[in-house]
């Protein structure tokens, strides 16, 4: 078993084979996704909200993400791990963002980087690939924006959309092996799919995008509120709530544990 790369992803567009990729943040959670196949496991920022219980992206640190991206890490054996640089540990210099980054490939092992903008992290993006790093961009809704977004609302709509492309191609330009779109128009992700070389990963981006991503807690119905982009595959949160339920009922009521749970 070898790890995917970013020539095996590069091949993947030439072929027209679209990819899932999923977050993770955990070693045990990793492990499942890896078994079944998944070839790119993102351990996002969201871990912020996800596992840190923070609103938004933008109070998680370098020093929370480490652990869990090394986790990720030694939990799968096939997947490309990328890891999310967290706000404020890339946008000041070029300098800044490898150093980040380096920490993120010698600490925790991880195979790839992805930072949120355009035009103004493009230096960034060409000091990581000079230096060897695979660098994942990610456009359209870039959460750790959101105070100037003015919130989580659908981005690249009418004029912004030229600009998005505009970003797009740049960031193909300098280096970067793919690049999320996170909530723009379907036709806009499509038109960004067609004009690029790298693949583009959606997420509320529409169907015709080269892969797409979720974070597993949408995905697994444990979110309480996801998205409308989200697909809800599980029941997640009602099947552990009925689960714990039992168990804590049986403990009451003195039925668990057996024999069979005991030792003599
Ligand atoms: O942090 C994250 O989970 C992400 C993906 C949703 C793209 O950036
Ligand atoms: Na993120």
């Amino acid at each position: 078993k070898r790890r995917v790369t970013v020539r095996d992803i590069a091949a993947a567009k030439e072929r027209h084979e679209k990819w899932p990729m999923v977050t993770a943040y955990d070693a045990m959670t990793a492990g499942v996704f890896d078994e079944a196949g998944i070839p790119v496991m993102l351990v996002g920022d969201s871990a912020a909200m996800v596992v840190y219980g923070y609103d938004s992206t933008l109070p998680v640190t370098v020093d929370d993400l480490i652990p869990l991206t090394a986790a990720v890490v030694r939990g799968s054996s096939r997947a490309m791990v990328v890891a999310d640089l967290p706000f404020g540990s890339y946008q000041a210099s070029p300098q800044q963002a490898l150093e980040t980054a380096a920490r993120f490939m010698k600490e925790a092992g991880a195979h790839a980087v992805k930072l949120e903008g355009g035009h103004r992290v493009l230096p960034q993006v060409e000091l990581l690939v000079s230096a060897g790093i695979p660098v994942m961009a990610h456009l359209g809704l870039t959460p750790q924006s959101v105070n100037a977004l003015g919130g989580y609302r659908v981005q690249g709509r009418g004029q912004a959309g030229d600009e998005l492309m505009a970003d797009a191609k740049a960031l193909e330009h300098a280096g970067a092996f793919a690049v999320v779109l996170e909530c723009v128009p379907t036709d806009l992700a499509q038109r960004v799919t067609a004009s690029l070389s790298i693949p583009t990963v959606g997420i509320g981006a529409g169907p015709y995008t080269d892969a797409q991503v979720l974070v597993w807690q949408d995905l697994m119905g444990l979110t309480p509120q996801p998205a409308k982009f989200v697909k809800k595959y599980f029941d997640l949160a009602g099947e552990m709530d009925r689960a714990v339920r039992a168990y804590a009922d049986e403990v009451v009521a003195g039925v668990f544990p057996t024999p069979d749970h005991s030792y003599r």
